[in-house]
């Protein structure tokens, strides 16, 4: 059974097994309750509530302003909308750098008090004892390397891994992440040729955003998908609608209605 058509509620073990049988999958992001509910209702079966909250929803310049708070309020919306779809957190920028104890204090709370199943935190070998640790404690892991955009500022925006060895080491970090106990991992704009030998290297699923064609599954940010977006798209971000176009035409539509008096017609009225 696929993701898409599954009834009941998806867990961690179904998002293995599809690795196992070869069947590929989509996580979108999503950031509110309407949107999750949309997304879980057309069968997607993996929700990241990403930090990417901060430039598509919040107005940031990037996702490093993002607090705890934020993600949390944001998450337990989504989790709200969300019956079958498993929904994944993203741990913000600086919750987990300083200390492990940091990392499990605030994974603890994006499980308690917005009520999603696992938590995603950007890193390789690293973050391998926090992710050692939080799996012990119960809460799963997604890892997330390659371009990893809480360190923009000392990474920039740029594809990673194509000398020999940053690839390396981006295959270390892989190993490192899921031998910790991560369930799955999100790579992140690497050449096509380096997904599949991460894909290769590890046995937990790995998502791919711009890392080609062959990874277990693959992740886009919601406003991309739906047209949402705007500035610069990077290569992998395909819209599969235009969004921005409808809700001009439609507010446009409204202003026109009013000013002539169309709008409200009698049927909208008491
Ligand atoms: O924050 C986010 O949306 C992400 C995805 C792009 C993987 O980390």
């Amino acid at each position: 059974m696929s993701l898409a058509s599954q009834q009941r509620p998806i867990t961690i073990q179904d998002i293995q097994g599809y690795k196992a049988r070869g069947e590929r999958f989509v996580m979108l992001t999503a950031y509110d309750h309407p949107t999750a509910q949309i997304l879980d209702q057309a069968g997607v079966g993996l929700l990241l509530v990403g930090d990417s909250l901060g430039d598509n929803v919040l107005g940031y310049p990037s996702t490093v302003p993002v607090t705890l708070d934020e993600m949390i309020h944001h998450a337990a919306a989504v989790r709200r909308g969300a019956h079958r779809a498993l929904v994944i957190g993203d741990l913000p920028f600086m919750s987990y750098q300083v200390s492990p104890e940091d990392g499990m204090r605030a994974a603890g709370r994006l499980l308690k008090e917005a009520g999603v199943t696992a938590v995603k935190l950007e890193g390789g070998r690293r973050c391998a004892e926090l992710v050692a640790r939080l799996v012990d404690a119960g809460i799963p892991v997604m890892g997330h390397i390659g371009l990893t955009p809480q360190s923009v500022n000392v990474l920039g925006y740029r594809v990673q891994g194509r000398e020999t060895s940053g690839a390396d080491r981006l295959l270390d970090d892989a190993v490192a992440l899921a031998e910790a106990g991560a369930f799955s991992i999100v790579v992140e704009a690497v050449p096509a040729e380096l997904g599949q030998r991460i894909t290769g290297a590890v046995d937990v699923p790995t998502i791919g955003i711009g890392a080609g064609p062959h990874t277990d599954g693959q992740v886009l940010v919601i406003n991309d998908v739906l047209g949402l977006s705007t500035g610069p798209h990077p290569r992998f971000a395909k819209a599969y609608a235009d969004l921005r176009s409808v809700i001009t035409d439609a507010v446009k539509s409204l202003s026109a209605e009013v000013a002539s008096g169309d709008y409200p017609g009698p049927e909208h009225s008491y």
